[in-house]
C-alpha cells in the first residue's frame, strides 16, 4: 500500500484546549511523495472472535490502552530516514526521533487496531516500511505509514472494515492519519482530523527543502503557546483565502494565499529556515511557507518547468540537506503493484 506525504496550505491555530490539543482549521493537499507499506502474514494461525480478547502474554497495550491478544507485529523501515546518519547531524538533538522499529511504531499500532476492530485474537503480521517522505519533517510521513498499514492489514486479513471505521481508526492513532487515506485536497477541523473535501481544479507544482535533522510537533505547538500567551482571543483563522484561491486553480493566487500559524514558532526553533524561505521567494517561488510543523519548506511554483529550474537552484545554493520536486493533489492509500520491492 502506498501512502501520500501533505503540504499545509492553510493551518490556522487556536488556543491550546484542556485536552492538550489545539482547534486548527486547515487545508491540507496530498502530494506525490509516497511511503510504501507491504504487510506478510508470517505464520498464519487466526482466529476471529467477535468476544473480549484474551491476552497470553505477547499482546499488552496497543498504544491506545486496550489489550490486543494475540497479536505479534513486527516491522523493518528502509529509505529515506531510516538510516539517522542520512539525516544530518541535527538528528542528536533530543527532541527528534528517528523511526522507531518497536510498540512505538505508528505502523506497528495500526495494525494492532486492526486486528481489534475486527476481532482478531492470534495473527503474525510483518510489515515493511519504504520510506520516502522525509522522516520529522512536518509532512505527515509517520501519518502516512499508520495509514498505509491500516489498509495493508485490512487487506492481508480480509478484514473488511468500511470506510467510516479505518477514518475512525486513524483519528485513534493520529491528527494527521485521517487524511492519508483520503488523500487528494481537503479542510480538517477539529484537531486536524475531521476532514470535508473541498473544490479545489488544477494541479500544483512543489519544491520542498528538507532540513538537517527533525522538529517535534509538540515541541513546535509549545513553542506556539508560548508566544501567543494571552494574544489568542478568537479561534483558529479561517481559510477563505486558500479555498478562493482553489476554486480558481491558480497557482499565483494559491502561493499569495498560504498561511501557516505554526511558522513563526518553527523560525524560532530554527531560525535557519529564514534564509531557506527568503531563497525560495528570491528564486521565483509564487509561494514559500514551512510544512506544518517543519522543519520541511515548501515552495509553490507556477508550473513543472518551474519546479524544475528552482530545485536545481536551491539544490545549488546548498540551504538545504535535500531538495524533492513532487505534484499535488495525490491519490489517497491505495494498492500498487511491485511497492516496498525498491
Ligand atoms: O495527534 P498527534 O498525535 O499527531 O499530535 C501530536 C502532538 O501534536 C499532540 O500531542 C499535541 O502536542 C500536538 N497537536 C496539537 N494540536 C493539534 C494536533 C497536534 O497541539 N491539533
Amino acid at each position: 500500500m502506498r501512502a501520500p506525504a501533505k503540504v499545509n496550505l492553510h493551518l490556522g491555530v487556536g488556543p491550546l484546549r484542556p485536552d492538550g490539543y489545539h482547534d486548527v482549521i486547515t487545508v491540507l493537499q496530498a502530494v506525490s511523495l509516497f511511503d510504501d507499506v507491504s504487510a506478510t502474514s508470517v505464520d498464519p494461525p487466526r482466529f476471529h472472535d467477535p468476544g473480549p480478547s484474551t491476552t497470553d502474554g505477547n499482546g499488552g497495550s496497543d498504544g491506545n490502552g486496550r489489550s490486543s491478544g494475540d497479536i505479534v507485529v513486527t516491522v523493518e523501515v528502509s529509505g529515506e530516514g531510516a538510516d539517522p546518519a542520512s539525516l544530518g547531524p541535527a538528528t542528536s538533538t533530543p527532541e527528534v526521533s528517528i523511526v522507531p522499529t518497536g510498540r512505538d511504531n505508528i505502523a506497528v499500532r495500526a495494525a494492532h487496531l486492526v486486528a481489534e476492530a475486527a476481532g482478531i485474537t492470534s495473527e503474525r503480521v510483518h510489515l515493511t516500511l519504504t520510506k520516502g517522505i522525509p522522516v520529522a519533517a512536518g509532512m505527515a510521513g509517520g501519518s502516512a505509514d499508520a495509514a498505509a498499514a491500516l489498509v495493508a492489514c485490512d487487506a492481508l486479513w480480509q478484514t473488511g472494515l468500511d470506510r467510516a471505521t479505518l477514518t475512525r481508526l486513524a483519528a485513534q492513532l493520529g491528527s494527521d492519519v485521517p487524511f492519508p487515506l483520503a488523500g487528494g485536497t481537503a479542510l480538517g477541523t477539529g484537531r486536524g482530523e475531521q476532514l470535508t473535501d473541498v473544490l479545489a481544479t488544477g494541479e500544483y507544482y512543489w519544491v520542498f527543502a528538507l532540513a538537517d535533522g527533525g522538529l517535534s510537533t509538540p515541541a513546535v505547538y509549545k513553542e506556539f503557546d508560548r508566544l501567543t500567551e494571552g494574544k489568542l482571543r478568537t479561534g483558529p483563522t479561517p481559510a477563505d483565502d486558500v479555498l478562493a484561491a482553489l476554486r480558481t486553480g491558480d497557482p499565483g493566487q494559491l502561493g499569495a494565499a498560504l498561511v501557516n500559524d505554526l511558522q513563526p514558532a518553527a523560525l524560532r526553533l530554527r531560525p535557519s529556515l529564514r534564509r531557506v524561505l527568503e531563497a525560495g521567494r528570491e528564486l521565483g517561488a509564487v509561494g514559500a511557507i514551512v510544512s506544518g510543523s517543519g522543519p520541511t519548506c515548501a515552495f509553490l511554483t507556477a508550473g513543472a518547468q518551474e519546479s524544475i529550474a528552482l530545485a536545481a537552484s536551491l539544490a545549488g545554493m546548498g540551504v538545504a540537506r535535500a531538495v524533492r520536486r513532487a505534484s499535488g493533489p495525490a491519490s489517497g492509500a491505495r494498492m500498487v503493484e511491485g511497492a516496498g520491492e525498491a
